[in-house]
């Protein structure tokens, strides 16, 4: 049997670095990696039930066949578990799995649980090892990389957490074939964000291969997801802590998190917010950022080609969707800002965007 080498992303960050392995069959494999690592014997899997009922105990038996022990924890599926109580939770089983400081946390699951896993390692003994092996499309292009944990408040999301890198990230493709295809397409709006923010190529690259890469034919969904790694690591080695560059990953957020704060977090998924949230900061380049119509165009139809939607619905209206924008932790002193492209490819972040603006664009976007 000949076994393909998997792909390999290196995150540079000094002493911090670490490798993103991105191919099929790397859960079978996980020992050897995280042996290559430098990981220690024991560790704890941390999951949520619907990823542990798929893929904890063969992850377990393979780790196991090689030596390396794990305890298994799970929390209940869904956003709710991504709270101080599921976290307080977690850190108190702990103790009795016999963890010692060179133990290591492996948050399998989507992005819920590796914000919540990854937030219980950069904790517990002031810091475990973690490694991040993310099974949605949006945790293997976007949360398992970059080193943000944490968990939400009732007041709002993402309030209390700490920034804890992982060692390795282990991507296995293979994992987003029992993904509910909502889910995909979900993430995919993340996937349209990179080439939209950096990469003009990748963007033409997905014009013409998008329908491939939701059928996840290997090679194509191989290329989704390293490309988006390769952008979101070069990003943020510029620039850890979001002090500038790493702003740019906001595109489309402004008003996507400002929908999801109106829709209460509830009907609509985030990558969702995201692609009507572009369509929208895509209108609002045109005005202020020099943004040729056509190129918005092509977004719009990319978008739309992916199954997800362009348009607002009616129930987010003028003012509260501005206001909920200028509540968001991310707005600086009340101040909303946007990214906006100069060009497909090519991301700036602005404070020149107006209530009146986005009152505009909100129009355009109805329908
Ligand atoms: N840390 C970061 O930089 C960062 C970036 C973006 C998003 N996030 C966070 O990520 C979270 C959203 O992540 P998500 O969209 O992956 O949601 P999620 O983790 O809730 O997963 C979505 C659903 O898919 C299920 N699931 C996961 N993998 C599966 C698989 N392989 N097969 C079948 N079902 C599977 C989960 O059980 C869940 O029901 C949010 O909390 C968000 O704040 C963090
Ligand atoms: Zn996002």
């Amino acid at each position: 049997m000949t076994t393909v080498e998997p792909n390999r992303v290196r995150v540079s960050l000094g002493e911090r670095s670490y490798d993103i392995l991105i191919g099929s069959g790397l859960l079978t494999r996980a020992a050897a990696h995280l042996k290559q690592a430098g990981l220690s014997r024991r560790g704890v899997i941390i999951t949520d039930a619907t990823v542990e009922s798929l893929y904890a105990a063969p992850l377990q038996a393979a780790l196991h066949a090689h030596g390396i022990t794990t305890g298994l924890l799970a929390v209940p599926a869904g956003e709710s578990s991504k709270s101080l109580r599921q976290a307080h939770r977690l850190l108190e089983q702990l103790p009795a799995l016999g963890l010692d400081r060179k133990s290591f946390v492996m948050a399998v699951g989507g992005g819920m649980v590796g914000d919540l896993a990854g937030f219980v390692a950069g904790t517990y003994l002031r810091g475990l090892a973690l490694v991040q092996v993310p099974t949605t499309l949006l945790a293997q292009v976007d949360s398992s990389v970059g080193g943000k944990t944490g968990v939400n408040l009732p007041q709002g999301k993402n309030l209390v957490g700490v920034f804890h890198q992982p060692r390795l990230v282990l991507a296995d493709t293979d994992t987003l074939r029992s993904l509910p295809e909502r889910e995909l397409r979900a993430g995919f709006a993340e996937v349209i964000k990179y080439g939209a923010i950096y990469d003009a190529d990748f963007f033409a690259w997905l014009e013409r291969e998008t329908a491939a890469a939701l059928r996840l034919e290997p090679a194509a969904i191989t290329r989704v997801v390293r490309r988006c790694c390769e952008i979101k690591g070069a990003v943020v080695s510029q620039d850890e802590r979001e002090s500038g560059l790493r702003g740019i990953l906001n595109f489309g957020h402004t008003i996507g998190h400002a929908m999801e704060a109106l829709a209460d977090y509830t009907g609509l998924l985030h990558g969702e917010a995201v692609a009507m949230g572009m369509c929208a900061a895509a209108k609002l380049s045109v005005k202020r950022a020099g943004l040729p119509a056509g190129e918005a165009g092509r977004l719009e139809r990319l978008i739309a080609a992916s199954g997800l939607p362009t348009r607002l619905g009616q129930k987010y209206e003028m003012p509260a969707l501005f206001e909920a924008m200028r509540l968001d932790k991310k707005a600086q002193a009340g101040q909303v800002r946007f990214v906006l492209l100069k060009r497909l490819g090519e991301a700036l972040i602005s404070d020149a965007v107006t209530e009146a603006d986005v009152q505009e664009v909100v129009h355009e976007c109805r329908g």
